[in-house]
Order: structure tokens, then sequence, then C-alpha cells
């Protein structure tokens, strides 16, 4: 029997196997639900704050939209928006925001900031994004390889790019706990810290699984299930970062003889949002200092039918709600 109610969505690490089986499963579920037109306002009455401190279109997109589906009131603050940090304490507004809503969604920097928020507020605080950890990512990419491919436990999951970021050691730990063998193709001075590499090793053991680190992205990416990227630059680090980023990450980009060199079956994932091509201000503005077109993958691979980045961006509302409403509801056993 899973119980999670009341239980923090911080970050994977937090959770069992068995636990996180448990939320895709109830995803799939939702997802039905949603597609066949099935009301399930299970969460009518209850009222949720969604926080933000870096800007999002998925994250807070897929919060509103799963917590009006079940039935909630959504209130967004905007970054800047509220006291917190300036004026007031992470422990005053956890306890502020406790006392009138039944459930918290966070997006920021320091996990220490999501954790403090959870320890305080006395009602389920969600991890919408930290500097570490961007947990319920994970959820939507567990989701979208098992409905691609069948089944989680035994593949190969490559990441390519910056092994340091939110979404490389999210993944790190969401392979660990499901059985997924995980390559980071990346240079060295990108790679995790040995501390969390120690805590996902122990874990991917225990799942008959590995973690692997390796400098040439061709070795890496043999027989690769699932190939994915993010960024080479993440919210809230210096613009000066990215000379030197893009000097150790040039040779990680995603391109069709990456492609071609993993499984004939492997599909290509990213969190999303991605510099592909220059429609974006930061991708005309990196190619007008450095003349990249693209940066973490090609355009050609980002459109192909590899490419299930839109079903992942989209199963980020249906697991997302799977969380809420586990934590929230008294029924989810
Ligand atoms: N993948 C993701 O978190 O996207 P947003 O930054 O748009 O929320
Ligand atoms: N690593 C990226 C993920 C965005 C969803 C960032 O933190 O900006």
């Amino acid at each position: 029997m899973t119980n999670l109610k009341g239980k923090n969505f911080l970050k994977l690490l937090d959770y069992s196997t068995d636990e996180i089986r448990y939320l895709l499963d109830l995803s799939k579920d939702f997802k039905n639900k949603k597609k066949n037109n099935i009301d399930h306002k299970y969460l009518n009455g209850k009222n949720i704050v969604l926080l933000f401190e870096k800007t999002s279109t998925r994250t807070r997109c897929a919060f509103e939209v799963a917590g009006y589906d079940l039935g909630m009131g959504v209130t967004y603050l905007d970054p800047g928006s509220s006291q917190m940090g300036k004026k007031e304490s992470i422990e005053d507004t956890a306890k502020v925001l406790g006392r009138m809503y039944d459930g918290i969604e966070y997006r920021g920097f320091d996990q220490e900031i999501v954790e403090n928020l959870g320890r305080n507020a006395g009602v389920p605080v969600w991890n919408g994004l930290t500097n570490e950890f961007h947990p319920t990512q994970m959820l939507a990419d567990l989701l979208t390889i098992e409905e691609n491919l069948g089944h989680l436990k035994g593949l190969k999951l490559v990441f390519c790019g910056d092994g340091r970021n939110n979404v490389a050691n999210s993944l790190m730990v969401a392979c660990a706990k499901m059985g997924i063998n995980f390559t980071l193709a990346s240079p060295k001075e990108l790679w995790p810290s040995k501390e969390l590499y120690d805590i996902c090793k122990d874990i991917a053991v225990e799942n008959n699984s590995v973690i692997e680190f390796e400098e040439d992205i061709m070795i890496a990416t043999k027989n690769a299930d699932v190939l994915y990227t993010d960024v080479w630059v993440s919210m809230g680090e210096p613009d000066e970062v990215w000379a030197t980023r893009i000097n150790l990450l040039k040779k990680y980009q995603i391109t069709s003889d990456i492609v071609a060199n993993a499984n004939s079956n492997v599909i290509f994932l990213h969190c999303l949002p991605s510099f592909h091509d220059l429609n974006t201000t930061i991708g005309k503005d990196i190619y007008n200092k450095f003349g990249l077109k693209e940066m973490e993958v090609t355009d050609e691979v980002f459109l192909s039918d590899k490419s299930k980045v839109f079903d992942e961006a989209e199963n980020r509302m249906h697991t997302i709600k799977a969380v809420m409403y586990a934590t929230l509801s008294d029924k989810n056993e």
C-alpha cells in the first residue's frame, strides 16, 4: 500500500522505487481520464500557490492546468512579486502560505530553500526546479520513456552536456532508482559531485544498473536507448560562462551521427526549452558572438521522428497532477 498524503516532493532521493512506480501508474490513469474527458475534480475546494523565482512555461502551466483539472484554486506568484527572501524569511513565508493553501510549489535557486519551505509549511511542498534538482521533470521523462520503449529496467540512457546541472543530477537519481543504466557524456570539468555519485551508485547497484561517466561521446552513446540533453547554461548562471561552456560542450552536441551511433529504436528527449535554431533572442545572440546556429541538439534531430520532446512536455502535466493528487488526497492507496 502506498500512501503519500502529506509528503513533500523535493527530490527523487526521498522517494522509493515503489513510490515512483506508483506515481507513474497514477499519471497514466490521469492521462487516460484527460484524453477521454472523464471528470477528475477530486480535490475540489483545495487551493495551491505557485511560487516562481525563475521563469517558466511548462512547469507553471502544468501545475496550473493540473490544479484546475483537479478542481483546485491556483495562485501564481511571479519572480519578484512576493516578499519572500527580501522582506520576509523563508520560514515565515512557509508558515504564512501553509495557513492559506493546501500545497505549495516552488521554483528557484538553492535546494536548501525548497527544503526549508518543506520543513516549515505544514502542507506538501513540491519542487518545480532548483539549482540542484528538477524532480517533476523526471516523472514526465520516465513516463515518456515507458510509453515509447515499453519498460524502464535495463535500458541505457545517455545524457550529453552539463553533467552538474539540475536535470543531469536528477536523471542520475531517477535512473538509479528505476534500474536504468545511466551514462554521462561530458568533459571531466562538468561531471557531477562525488557525493551525489556515491549515493546514486549504491542505489543503482540495488536495482541492477550502472552509472558511468565518459568523455568520448561516441563511446558513451553506443547502444543508447535514450539520448537526452539540456541547455549548456542554466537559469541563474551568469552570461560570462557562455564562452567557456561552449568550448567545453560543443563536442557534445546531439547530431544525426550520434543518433546513428545509438540503438535503432533510440528516442531523443530534452526537458526544453532548447536552442536548436535561431528563433530565440539568446540563440541569435550566441550566433552573433560565437557563430553557432544550433547548440545542444541540431535542428534535424530535434525535428526528427526520434524526438519525443513534445510528448515529454505534455507529460509534465499528467505527472504533476499525480504528484499533487497523491500528496493531497485522502484516498490514495
Ligand atoms: N522543462 C521545464 O521545466 O520547462 P520550463 O522552464 O518552461 O518550466
Ligand atoms: N537546466 C535548465 C533546465 C530548465 C528546465 C535550467 O535550469 O535552466
